[in-house]
C-alpha cells in the first residue's frame, strides 16, 4: 500500500531540517521500496507570503487525506507584525485542531554519546527513556469562560477555566496505557487532585479506563507538581507519563532539558482512529521552533526533524523495526562523535546539517 506523507517545511531552519528527512525518504524508497509518496505545502510565514493565509485550506485538505504530515517549524521576525488571526502559529494551531489530534507525544531520550555532556549527573540521565503523553485539546487553554473583566474600581480579574470530560480523560489515558504496552508497560498519571476538581474527575476516569481495559499496564498516579520535583531527582522510574494540557506542557519542557539540546527533540501529535480505515491521524514535528538566528547558514541540527519521522514510521505505519534501525543509526553516528554545532562538545567532530543528514543514512 502506498504511504502518503504531507509535507509543510515551514519557515525557518523548518526547510533546512525537512530537507534531510526528503533524502532519507528517497533513500528508503529506492533501497527498501518502502513506497512513501509525498506531497508538500506552505505553513506559517512562507504561507502568509504566498496568500495571506498561515495555511490555505487547498493545504488542509491535503493534510485532512494524507496518512501522515510531517511539520517544520514557523514562525521569525518578518511576521512579527502581521494580524493576529494569521500569524504563523495559526498554522500550526489550525491543523491541531481541524486534524483533532489531542494527544501530543514527547519522548525524553538520552543519547549514551550525549550522557556525559548533559546538565545533570551521567547517572541520573545515562539510558533515559521516557514518554510524555500530553492531552492537548482541552482543558485550561481552551475552557470557558475565558476572560478579562473590568471589575470598575480600577481592577481587572484575568479567567481561565480548567474543564476536561470523561470522554477527553479517557481517550488520553487510552493511548498512553496502548504505548506503555509497546514499551516497559508502566504509566503514571499526574494531576493535583488535592486542590482540583479536574484532578480529582482525572485520577478517577484513568482509573476506570486501566481497569475496563488495560489491568495488564503497570499504572501509578502521582500530583503534578511532586512529579516535576521526581523527573528531575530520578526521571528513570518512569516510563509512560499521561497528563493534562497545562501540566503536560510545563513537564515536557522540564523532561526535553534533562536530555540537552532543542536539535535532539522530538514530538508526535495523535488524533482519533478513523472509523472507516482505523488510522490515527497523525502530525509529526520537532519541538525546536524555526531559529531565525542560524537559519540559512546550513548549521542547523536535523536530529530533532529526523527522530520526527522515526516516530511517524513507528506510529503511524507501524514500521517498528525500521524506525528502531533509524534511532540506532542516530545513535551511531553521535557514538562516532559527529555533532552539529548546538551539541558540539571538546574533541568532537562538527558538521552542518547536510553532513549530520548524510552520516545517518549511510549508517
Ligand atoms: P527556537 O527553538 O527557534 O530557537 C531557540 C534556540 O535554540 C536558538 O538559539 C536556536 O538557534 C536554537 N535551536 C533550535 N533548534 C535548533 C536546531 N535544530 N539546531 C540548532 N540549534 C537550534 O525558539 P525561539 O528562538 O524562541 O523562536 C524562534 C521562532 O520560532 C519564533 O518565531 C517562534 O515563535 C517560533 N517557534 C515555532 C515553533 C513551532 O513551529 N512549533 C515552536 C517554538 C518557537
Ligand atoms: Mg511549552
Amino acid at each position: 500500500a502506498t504511504k502518503n506523507l504531507f509535507l509543510l517545511p515551514g519557515d525557518g531552519i523548518g526547510p533546512e531540517a525537512m530537507g534531510e528527512v526528503k533524502k532519507l525518504i528517497a533513500a528508503m524508497n529506492d533501497q527498501m521500496s518502502a513506497g512513501f509518496v509525498t506531497d508538500e505545502g506552505l505553513v506559517g510565514g512562507s504561507a502568509y507570503d504566498a496568500h495571506g493565509q498561515a495555511i490555505s485550506d487547498a493545504d488542509m485538505e491535503k493534510a485532512l487525506a494524507a496518512d501522515a504530515v510531517l511539520f517544520g517549524a514557523v514562525g521569525g521576525p518578518k511576521w512579527d507584525g502581521v494580524p493576529y488571526e494569521v500569524r504563523p502559529e495559526a498554522g500550526l494551531l489550525r491543523l491541531r485542531k481541524d486534524l483533532e489530534l489531542f494527544a501530543n507525544l514527547r519522548p525524553a531520550i538520552c543519547y549514551p554519546a550525549l550522557a556525559a555532556s548533559s546538565s545533570l549527573k551521567q547517572e541520573v540521565v545515562e539510558g533515559l527513556d521516557i514518554l510524555i503523553v500530553r492531552e492537548l485539546t482541552g482543558g485550561v487553554y481552551f475552557g470557558e469562560p475565558k476572560q478579562i473583566i473590568d471589575l470598575g474600581n480600577g481592577q481587572k480579574r484575568g479567567i481561565d477555566t480548567q474543564v476536561y470530560d470523561t470522554f477527553e480523560i479517557e481517550r488520553i489515558s487510552g493511548v498512553a496505557f496502548e504505548l506503555a504496552r509497546t514499551r516497559a508497560n508502566k504509566v503514571c498519571s499526574m494531576e493535583k487532585n488535592n486542590v482540583m476538581k479536574s484532578g480529582v474527575l482525572w485520577k478517577e476516569v484513568v482509573a476506570q479506563t486501566h481497569k475496563a481495559s488495560y489491568a495488564d499496564v503497570e499504572l501509578t498516579h502521582m500530583l503534578a507538581d511532586a512529579g516535576g520535583m521526581q523527573l528531575v531527582r530520578w526521571p528513570k522510574q518512569f516510563d509512560v507519563i499521561v497528563t493534562d494540557n497545562l501540566f503536560g506542557d510545563m513537564l515536557s519542557d522540564v523532561a526535553a532539558m534533562l536530555t540537552g539540546s532543542l536539535g535532539m527533540l522530538p514530538s508526535a501529535s495523535l488524533g482519533a482512529p478513523d472509523a472507516r480505515t482505523g488510522k490515527r491521524k497523525a502530525l509529526y514535528e520537532p519541538v525546536h521552533g524555526s531559529a531565525p538566528d542560524i537559519a540559512g547558514k546550513g548549521i542547523a541540527n536535523p536530529i530533532a526533524m529526523i527522530a520526527s519521522f522515526a516516530m511517524c514510521l513507528r506510529y503511524s505505519f507501524n514500521m517498528v523495526a525500521e524506525a528502531d534501525r533509524l534511532e540506532k543509526a542516530i545513535a551511531a553516528v553521535l557514538d562516532e562523535g559527529y555533532r552539529t554545532g548546538d551539541i558540539m562538545s571538546e574533541g568532537k567532530t562538527e558538521i552542518g546539517t547536510a553532513a549530520m543528514g548524510d552520516a545517518i543514512i549511510a549508517k
